[in-house]
Formats: structure tokens, C-alpha cells, sequence
């Protein structure tokens, strides 16, 4: 398996580089990154191409069995491309995003395009039979910096033809949107605008302003043109070499439908850093990353840059603790990862990233972080069957869609209603169960539970998909502001919720969008709502908590109702994290779905017959009777005993 670091032998000078690949070497490291951001080296001059740098920090790798893999470097246009091209993109209020940093290009460039194309081109011809470089990657983080929507004339031109496709003529697309409202019909693709700065934005502070459709179909449009714009760098190094090609993708990042980038990619992989400038995550929130980045694909992947060190641009997060990057490393793996490269070896003496501190120091002296992870790269070699190809056993799927997020940001219904931290509070409260749960979409006869919290634009044929699974015996889980939209982001004009009314078998009478009260929910658990209530008449639906004040006191919260073979529960208001503790442990016992309850801060994953125990805490936790056989990084049978951060692979 892949075990390695991100390098950059352009930050260091020529003669340091032996000894660096001697020390990579040392700390059991098999694989580099690099190129990703060398451009001006490679073409130095427009149209001269130099990979001399990169040939010979190849081969010095190589000699001591570390292999390659190559990023092309358009994340960071050269001066001379911003100069003599127009390139940049616009924001959304027209400002041009002045070159200096990186990921300041445009996807609809014809200028970026066309010079992209060129060095990809040079690139993978002049490496194509080079068997040190062993995998490509494709520029680096699309869409990070908040540059995946760009406003500029040359994407408003791609959007009215990618428009012209998809609606064929303008009068659909002025019924589709209902642009009637506010006279906003268009006589023509050519007149669409994009959605940008205009009068209603920020009349609140909030910033939506525009016709749902557009807005809908301006965050696909701008999905798509990094797809295209990928698959265009694909393509040429598919021309050349076999190798596999991956992009490292940011976890939880919704811009861009990670269903559709991840298509045209051998593997994905994504950089993972859990603790930083911008704060700590929970255990879990790192957790469910993982597993969306391998739901995507429903494919193990690779953590392309995982945290090393201390990490900040101006500020600094916390050190990670001795334990904790070994344990990142196990997290990774339990939930999918079958190669890690950490971010970087060394860290760089100069540029935005001093602070973004990688295995070495600015001295390059091994210490504990080094030696940490030579240790965990030793066991990992002889783990390897249990990582490489191997998979979880997976009870429940989390939908998660693009769509969604993207049409609830447009439409927040609540201001503390978030899309992704509702998605977040079903997984916490699986994982906190220690349920196997994915994080994807379709499929769902794979499961004995699917959760779809607050799927609200529905495409039609997913409704009969669901139906047909419940029917057979699925028990399918629905949240409020579900089922209500089309695929034009138009409200269906069907009662709540909507296109579900009948799996769920209820009505939505009324709402309250909450503002500074709780709501308290008793029956089958105890809860608080404080963001939502939906106001429920059970139609074939039976009732198991009712709210218990406000106006609706003793109307149904939370209900459930037989379909088929099946059951489809309904939970019409946001939960407290122990009331939604409770509410898995119902769907679970109706899903037949084992749950194991383990300490705080300590995670169980079920591989096969062996299972993966991970400790988050500080201190040693006792798990006996969580597993028991051979402990495969002990050596001998498992004790029941788990070190402060430790992990164990515990097989029968
Ligand atoms: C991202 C990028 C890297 C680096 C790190 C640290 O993940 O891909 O190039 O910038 O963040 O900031
Ligand atoms: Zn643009």
C-alpha cells in the first residue's frame, strides 16, 4: 500500500535532496506527490518545457524504491499566463480575483483551457514511460478557496448554451423557472444572467437573491465545468500511459457533485486534516469525511495529504498529541483508506504555508512525529490484507445529495437549519452506535436501513425506486422539508411531504419555523426541537412521540408507518443528540441492525470477521467483551485494554 509524503523538491536546495530521500526511506515511506504546484518551472517561458527538476527527484527517489505520483500543476497559473491571457475569474460582484495566490483560474476560460491542455500534454508525454511514476493527479483541490463559481462573461456564454441543451427552448425554461414572477422572462438563452451581486442580496444579511431555478442551475453548471475541465486533463494523460488518475477531493465539501467528478477518476482520494487553524473536528465528523469520500466511488480510497504537524496559515491549531497521528492514520483506514500520503515532509521555510508544519521541522530534524509515523508505517505493512480491498460491513446508508445542498442553501427555511449538520446529526448518532453505515446514494436493497434526511428535490424516478424498496422490506428513514421539490427546484403543489406522502403515510398540516423556543417531544424517547415542527395528522401512519407544548401540544412529532414489507419513519423536527441516540436505536431494533455500545471517544468497525477498534480519548479505555481473538498489532490475544489514542485490529 501506498505510505508516503508530500514532497517538494523546488523549496529545497538541490544538494539536500539525497539526504531527505535517505530520511523518507528511514521512516518506511514508499511514495511521494509532487508537481502540483510547479508550473512556472516546468514552463518556465511560454511554450519552453523543462522537467529536468522533476527527472532527477524522480530517480533520486526511486533509487531507494520510492515511487512517484504526479500532479499537473495548473492549481497555479505562471505570471506570463495571467499577463498575456485572460484567465482570471469574477466574483460574484464583479471584482476580479487579481493573481498572486492560487486557484484563481476560471474553468471556462478558452485561454486557461487551451494552455492547460498544453503542459498536461508535454507532461504526460515526456513521463509516459517512466515506471516511477506510478499514478497522476489531477490538479489540485478544484474548488477550494471558493473558487468554484465564477461570474465572468465567458461563463455567463457557457451557461446560456449549456442551458440551450438542457431546456431546448427559452419558453421552457421561463415555465420551468417561473420567471414570470417579478417579469423575469427571457426572449432568449443569450439574455440569462448569472447570479450575481443584485438589489435584494444582503437587504437581511443573507445572501440568497436570485430565482431558485437559476440559482439551482448555476451551482450545476459550475459542478460541471470542473468535471469537464478535469476530464479534458484525463483524457490527454489517458492518451499516453495506464496509470491511474485520481484528484484529492476535500471531504465534506459539497460545491461540486463529488458523484460526478469522482466518475472519471481510477480512485479518489482527499486530504484530511482534523485539526487546524479553522478548528477541531469531532471523531465523528472526520469519520463520516471518510466514508463520504468512499461513498462516492463505492471505493476505498487514498488520504492524499493527511495532517503531519501543528497546522495554520497565520494562526496555529493544536499540536497533534503522541498517539493521535497514528491514530488519525487507523481512522483513515477503518473507514476506507488504502494508501496515505501525509502533508508534507518537510516544513516549507517560506510562502503562505510556514506555518502548515508536515512531519520535519524548518530544521528537517526527525522527532516524535517522524519516528511516529515510522512505526506506523511498519505495522501497516503487515496489516496490509486487512486494508487493501478490503470493506466494512455496511448495515445503513446516509443519502447524501448535491442537489440538496445546494437547493437548501438556497433556501435555508430556518437560520440555524443546515443541510449538512442535519445529515451530520443522523451519522453522529449511528457512529455513536457504532452501526456501519455508509455515507452515499441508490443502491439501497444493499441495506437494512436507509436514512434520506430532508431529500426534498426529488427527481420522479427515485420515487418509485424507494417504494419498490420499502415494499420489499426496507425500512427507510424521512425528515422534515422532505419531498416537496422538483428537479427544477419548483415546490410541488402536493401537500407536505410531498412526493412521500404516501410511503410516510402522513400529512404535514402545519409548520413552526422555531426562533428562541424549545419544543419539548415525549413518547417512545425524550427530545427538544429547536429549529423545526411539523404539525403531523398520521394518515396509515402510527404516532410515537408527540410534541409536549406550544399549540400543538400532543400532535404527532415523530411517526411510523408500515409499507409492504417495510417501514418508513418520520421524524418532523430536529433532536437533541441524545433524543437522536434514542431514535436510531428504534430504527435499529426495526431494521435489524446490531448496535454496540462501546466507551466515549472509542470507535468499533466491522471488517469481515475482524474488527477495528479505535481510541479517541486521552487516556487508555477498557473494552473487553468488544472483541475478542488475536490482536494483529499486538501480536498476542487481544487484553481488552485500549493505550490513550491506541487502536487495534482484533481478528477471530
Ligand atoms: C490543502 C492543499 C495543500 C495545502 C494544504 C495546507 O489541502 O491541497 O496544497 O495548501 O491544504 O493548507
Ligand atoms: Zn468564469
Amino acid at each position: 500500500m501506498y505510505f508516503g509524503v508530500d514532497y517538494y523538491p523546488e523549496h529545497w536546495p538541490r544538494d539536500e535532496w539525497e539526504a531527505q530521500a535517505d530520511l523518507m526511506k528511514e521512516g518506511n515511506f514508499n511514495i511521494v506527490r509532487m508537481g502540483e504546484f510547479a508550473w512556472k518551472i516546468f514552463e518556465k517561458q511560454e511554450g519552453k518545457f523543462d522537467f529536468s527538476l522533476l527527472d532527477d527527484a524522480i530517480e533520486i527517489l526511486a533509487k531507494r524504491g520510492i515511487k512517484t505520483i504526479l500532479g499537473t500543476p495548473t492549481a497555479a497559473p505562471p505570471k506570463w499566463l495571467n499577463d498575456n491571457y485572460d484567465i482570471l475569474q469574477r466574483d460574484k460582484y464583479g471584482r476580479k480575483k487579481e493573481w498572486g495566490s492560487r486557484r484563481e483560474c476560471c474553468a471556462n476560460s478558452t485561454d486557461y483551457i487551451e494552455k492547460s491542455r498544453i503542459i498536461v500534454d508535454e507532461m504526460a508525454k515526456h513521463y509516459k514511460d517512466n515506471s516511477n511514476v506510478v499514478a497522476w493527479q489531477i490538479d489540485n483541490e478544484f474548488g477550494c478557496h471558493g473558487s468554484t463559481r465564477c461570474y465572468c462573461e465567458q461563463c455567463r456564454r457557457e451557461f446560456a448554451s449549456w442551458l440551450k441543451e438542457k431546456y431546448g427552448t427559452i419558453e421552457n425554461l421561463n415555465a420551468k423557472w417561473g420567471s414570470v414572477f417579478w417579469s423575469l422572462d427571457y426572449d432568449s438563452f443569450d439574455e440569462v444572467i448569472l447570479p450575481a451581486y443584485n438589489a435584494c442580496e444582503g437587504t437581511f444579511g443573507d445572501l440568497w437573491s436570485h430565482n431558485p431555478g437559476l440559482d439551482l442551475e448555476y451551482h450545476r453548471f459550475s459542478s460541471d465545468s470542473w468535471v469537464k475541465y478535469q476530464k479534458m486533463q484525463i483524457d490527454i494523460i489517458k492518451k499516453y500511459t495506464d496509470a491511474p488518475v485520481t484528484h484529492n477531493l476535500m471531504g465534506h465539501f459539497s460545491d461540486i457533485d463529488y458523484y460526478d467528478l469522482s466518475k472519471d477518476l481510477d480512485f479518489v482520494s482527499w486530504d484530511n486534516y482534523p485539526d487546524n487553524q479553522w478548528g477541531g473536528s469531532d471523531y465523528e465528523y472526520v469519520s463520516m469525511a471518510h466514508e463520504i469520500m468512499r461513498g462516492v466511488k463505492d471505493k476505498n480510497f487514498v488520504v492524499m495529504e493527511e495532517q503531519s504537524g501543528p497546522a495554520g496559515w497565520d494562526v496555529l491549531g493544536r499540536t497533534p498529541k503522541p498517539g493521535q497521528l497514528r491514530l488519525w492514520t487507523y481512522q483513515s483506514i477503518a473507514h476506507g483508506a488504502e494508501g496515505m500520503v501525509y502533508f508534507r515532509f518537510r516544513t516549507a521555510l517560506f510562502g503562505m504555508e510556514q506555518y502548515w508544519y508536515g512531519v520535519l521541522d524548518h530544521d528537517g530534524v526527525p522527532r516524535r512525529r517522524f519516528y511516529e509515523l515510522q512505526q506506523t508505517g511498519k505495522e501497516l505493512q503487515a496489516l496490509e490484507q486487512y486494508i487493501v480491498g478490503a470493506k466494512n460491513n455496511y448495515d445503513a446508508l446516509l443519502v447524501k445529495s448535491y442537489d440538496n445542498t445546494w437547493g437548501h442553501d438556497i433556501k435555508r427555511h430556518n437560520h440555524k437549519y443546515n443541510y449538512e449538520g442535519h445529515l451530520y446529526s443522523y451519522y453522529k448518532a449511528n457512529r455513536r452506535h457504532n452501526v456501519g453505515m455508509a455515507v452515499s446514494r441508490g443502491d439501497y436493497e444493499k441495506y437494512k436501513a436507509v436514512y434520506m434526511p430532508a431529500y426534498n428535490i426529488v427527481e420522479d424516478d427515485e420515487i418509485a425506486k424507494l417504494e419498490k424498496y420499502v415494499e420489499n422490506g426496507g425500512v427507510l428513514v424521512l425528515t422534515f422539508r422532505s419531498g416537496t421539490r422538483d428537479t427544477f427546484n419548483r415546490v410541488r403543489s402536493l401537500a407536505v411531504p410531498g412526493v412521500f406522502a404516501k410511503l410516510a403515510g402522513i400529512e404535514v398540516e402545519e409548520f413552526d419555523s422555531l426562533r428562541d423556543t424549545e419544543v419539548a417531544v415525549t413518547g417512545s424517547f425524550e427530545g427538544k426541537a429547536r429549529l423545526w415542527c411539523d404539525i403531523i395528522n398520521p394518515v396509515t401512519a402510527k404516532t410515537i412521540c408527540t410534541y409536549d407544548s406550544e399549540y400543538y401540544k400532543g400532535k404527532a412529532a415523530v411517526t411510523v408507518n408500515s409499507y409492504g414489507k417495510g417501514k418508513v419513519f418520520y421524524v418532523g423536527c430536529d433532536l437533541d443528540d441524545a433524543a437522536m441516540e434514542k431514535f436510531v436505536e428504534l430504527v435499529s431494533k426495526e431494521a435489524g441492525i446490531e448496535i454496540i455500545n462501546a466507551p466515549t471517544g472509542v470507535e468499533v468497525i466491522k471488517r469481515g470477521d475482524c474488527t477495528i477498534l479505535l481510541n479517541h480519548n486521552a487516556e487508555a479505555v477498557d473494552v473487553k467483551g468488544l472483541a475478542e481473538g488475536k490482536a494483529l498489532i499486538g501480536g498476542s490475544d487481544f487484553t481488552g485494554k485500549l493505550e490513550a489514542f491506541g487502536v487495534e485490529f482484533v481478528a477471530k
